[in-house]
């Protein structure tokens, strides 16, 4: 099964980037995964809203993806600082996190507004990246499989299927500190993930499930070589285009 699931190493910029050196990156990103002519995996940029135009223009011919970081539910409207689906579309994203843990924490987005937001990504014709983990307190209090499962169960909107649907397993605790979940850990989280997403989609089997959460270029391999891991959400290490490369090397 795992041969129908292309690895697929998503780079977070989060709110870094202005156009010199967010393009300046782009373009060694791009220039890698065009030299490389990888068929057997993808590569996904994300940058920060103000750049996915350029970065989609930078990226064009390279195989290398863009998307966006987060979108709005709805396509347009009264929403002053917003970005919809189908702006981030139109400027050449194909992908959009949806529920990142910061987004969940500082913007208080819950399952369902993530869920809206995954849906207004299939509306758009994007692919939603939904993001879940525990934190801290929850891993330690044992809860990391139910928080899992209430969220995936919470965001996945009805109606996905693989082609539809990437989830990201990231340990919030594990976020921008460098700290990862061993891998066993990361192993169970997973198992767990595709067992509950049986209950959500006939194809669970086929859908990609990345991990995230201090990955970088040295303990990559070691992350990605774990049981259902098909890719993995990068924040810090995607800032530098050879350690990013290099991760996408490892997938
Ligand atoms: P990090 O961030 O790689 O810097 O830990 C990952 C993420 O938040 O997606």
């Amino acid at each position: 099964m795992a041969s129908t699931r292309r690895p697929l190493i998503a780079g977070n910029w989060k709110m870094n980037g202005l156009r010199a050196d967010g393009l300046a990156l782009a373009k060694g990103v791009a220039d890698g995964v065009k030299q490389a002519k990888w068929s057997d995996r993808e590569v996904l940029i994300c940058p920060p809203a103000t750049l996915v135009l350029a970065v989609a223009e930078a990226a064009r011919g390279s195989g290398a993806l863009v998307g966006g970081q987060d979108c709005h539910a709805k396509p347009s409207g009264a929403h002053t600082g917003e970005v919809s689906a189908e702006m981030l579309r139109d400027a050449g994203a194909s992908h959009v996190i949806v529920g990142h843990s910061e987004r969940r924490t500082d913007c208080g987005e819950t399952d369902a507004i993530v869920r809206a937001k995954a849906e207004a990504a299939w509306r758009a014709g994007l692919l939603p990246i939904v993001c879940i983990g525990e934190t801290l307190a929850e891993r330690e209090a044992g809860k990391t499989l139910s928080v899992l499962e209430s969220q995936l169960k919470g965001s996945v909107p009805a109606g996905a299927t693989a082609a539809k649907l990437v989830v990201a397993y990231e340990p919030v605790w594990a976020i921008g500190t460098g700290k990862t979940p061993t891998t066993p850990e990361v192993a169970a989280a997973h198992a767990h993930i595709r067992k509950v997403l049986g209950g959500l989609t006939a194809e669970a089997a086929a859908v990609r499930l990345l991990y995230g959460g201090s990955v970088n270029s040295r303990n990559a391999a070691e992350l990605l070589a774990a049981g259902d891991v098909d890719g993995a959400l990068v924040g810090g290490a995607s800032l530098k285009a050879d350690d990013f490369l290099t991760i996408a090397k490892a997938a």
